[in-house]
């Protein structure tokens, strides 16, 4: 492989924000545009080089701004316009690229445009969204069109009596799906949503469910209903049929050749799940898609479908994970992506390493540092990663949690199964490990109360434990996650070759406790290996000749033993 002339972008190191939760710089409790000009510096500081903001746009807020009601301008309580044009600003000053979400496959039922589709049969922007008949049971009941189920719980259709028609929300009911089909709509699409941002000079977008603008029907344009997978539910998941549907590649060809072709930006797509085939077709360089993708393997492993009935999973399962994630594009002219948290997982270290006292939660933060920053593709860290921020204490009830997601699961189980306390534990302790809520409390800057966040009364509660988990405890410390991070991203950039391009090759798959792996790159290697359990485990490098220990999360590893969570990355 060659790496002569390829994009900035392969190499960048991406920091996620989510608005409502990162820095609130006038005490209402939310985090703003402001708070986070305020943290550039320490962005900067930390070896960022690309600041991804989560939905900043005008929004009802139903699921925190993946709600836009008008792409075009700015949600009051993060700020204006002139805020986000000093963002742009501000992060190119540092020498730093500003991408933003964007949220295509919906609007809020709050948009212009849908309030026009919705007001009759006519209306020009009818076919903006995706409107079908009821249909109605023996009995005279009417029902949704299909039996297909929202991601959010129950039905993907929501009724509108104005014209006695449903309408298609795969997400949240206030987010109907915009018709792709639609020509006319595409191309309002392309230019609010995509061009309106370009010309003001960001430089990129992270493509919200880029997978799912293309829904699947017969050829008369019939929505046929999904296979039965819960035989004892009313809604089934649509997922064949409204994800990597038929004309998905032509709209995302389009969009690249009409738009984004035109700029020096990055793109990339939140897929979810695909084969390797169809993985190449959105992010091979040849096929003029987007540049790389997120595929969820890794952190929605031991899910299984129902992520509110969690599996469980093993070392194994996750090395799969890790592999399906980079293994598609390794020799070819795709590029992926390396992540391990967003603000749809709960926290890495919660659900991969171990939080049992402070010496094991510091040194698996790190672990899984270490992981990362020598797998190939391009690097995503999300708010409050670096510090090693942790899942919602197990002693907040569901009333702290704030999610729609969470809280319609939560609902739909209460009307299921009334007064049955032992069920609702169990679900409980699901939410405990994998609801979005663990992501979405708010960033622990330092001791202050409100952990430095605001000095107001924040919109969802601070975890606890930011008396001891926060930024300015961490900045000086050299034994800190925050610092060990710092150190790890300088030494992926210096290594690059082997870090960022290099190719991967597992070497204990069976091996159930140890992950230990290969990265090389022309004649240069560099052997990793990672110990994701909590015992001591006699160690015997699996590779040759002689190693220098370039990285590790020990003071002074011990030939011949890894203690538990010790990782060693050597050259
Ligand atoms: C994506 C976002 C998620 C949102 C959903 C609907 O999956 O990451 O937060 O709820 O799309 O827009
Ligand atoms: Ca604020």
């Amino acid at each position: 492989m060659t790496i002569k002339n390829y994009p900035w972008w392969k190499d960048s190191t991406v920091y996620q924000i989510w608005p409502a939760s990162y820095k609130d710089s006038n005490g209402d409790g939310i985090g703003d545009i402001q708070g986070i000009i305020s943290t550039l510096d320490y962005l900067e500081d930390l070896g960022i080089s690309v600041v991804w903001l989560s939905p900043h746009y005008d929004s009802p807020q139903d699921d925190m701004g993946y709600d836009i009601s008008d792409y075009e301008s700015v949600y009051h309580k993060y700020g204006n316009m002139d805020d986000m044009n000093q963002l742009i600003d501000e992060v190119h000053k540092r020498d730093m690229k500003l991408i933003l979400d964007l949220v295509i496959n919906h609007t809020s039922d709050q948009h212009a445009w849908f309030k026009e589709s919705k007001s009759s049969l006519t209306n020009p922007k009818r076919d903006w969204y995706i409107w079908r008949k009821p249909q109605y049971d023996s009995k005279g009941n009417r029902k949704p069109p299909t039996n297909w189920s929202s991601i959010f719980s129950g039905s993907a259709w929501n009724y509108d009596p104005t014209t006695d028609e449903y309408y298609l929300c795969l997400f949240a009911k206030s987010q109907p799906d915009l018709n792709w089909e639609n020509e006319e709509c595409r191309n309002a699409i392309y230019k609010s949503a995509l061009e309106f941002w370009f010309k003001k000079g960001i430089d990129g977008f992270r493509i919200d469910v880029a997978s799912m603008y293309s829904k699947a029907s017969n050829s008369k344009g019939k929505f046929e209903d999904a296979p039965i997978i819960y035989p004892n539910q009313e809604f089934q998941p649509a997922g064949e049929l409204t994800t990597n549907g038929p004309r998905i590649h032509e709209f995302h060809k389009e969009m690249f050749k009409k738009i984004t072709s035109k700029y020096d930006v990055m793109t990339v797509g939140e897929v979810g799940f695909c084969s390797k085939q169809e993985a190449l077709k959105y992010v091979s360089h040849a096929e003029k898609e987007m540049n790389m993708m997120f595929l969820f393997n890794v952190v929605c492993v031991g899910y299984d479908g129902d992520k509110f009935d969690f599996k469980g999973f093993n070392l194994k399962n996750f090395k799969d994970a890790v592999i399906s994630q980079s293994d598609f594009a390794q020799g070819t002219d795709a590029w992926s992506t390396v992540f391990i948290e967003n603000h749809d997982q709960a926290r890495s270290v919660s659900r991969f390493g171990n939080t049992s006292t402070d010496e094991l939660w510091n040194k698996s933060a790190k672990l899984l540092n270490m992981l990362e920053i020598s797998l190939t593709g391009t690097l995503y860290i999300y708010q409050g990663q670096e510090i090693g921020m942790t899942n919602l204490p197990k002693n907040w009830s569901i009333d702290e949690y704030k999610d729609i997601e969470t809280l319609n699961y939560w609902a739909k189980h209460k009307i299921e199964h009334p007064n049955d306390s032992e069920s609702d534990l169990k679900l409980m302790q699901n939410i405990q490990i994998t609801a979005r809520d663990h992501a979405r409390s708010p960033v622990q800057w330092d001791d202050s109360p409100n952990g430095g966040f605001t000095s107001g009364k924040p919109w969802m509660k601070v975890n606890e434990n930011f008396t001891k988990i926060n930024v300015k405890s961490q900045i000086n410390d050299s034994n800190s996650i925050l610092s060990f991070y710092k150190k790890s991203i300088q030494l992926r950039q210096l290594y690059k070759k082997l870090f960022i391009h290099g190719d991967f090759k597992i070497l204990d798959y069976e091996n159930e406790d140890l992950f230990s792996f290969i990265k090389s790159f022309e004649d240069s290697k560099s052997y990793i290996v990672l110990n994701f359990s909590n015992k001591t485990i006699p160690f015997k490098p699996l590779v040759d000749g002689e190693l220098e220990l370039l990285h590790t999360n020990v003071d002074t590893p011990e030939p011949g033993v890894l203690s538990p969570y010790e990782g060693r990355i050597y050259i």
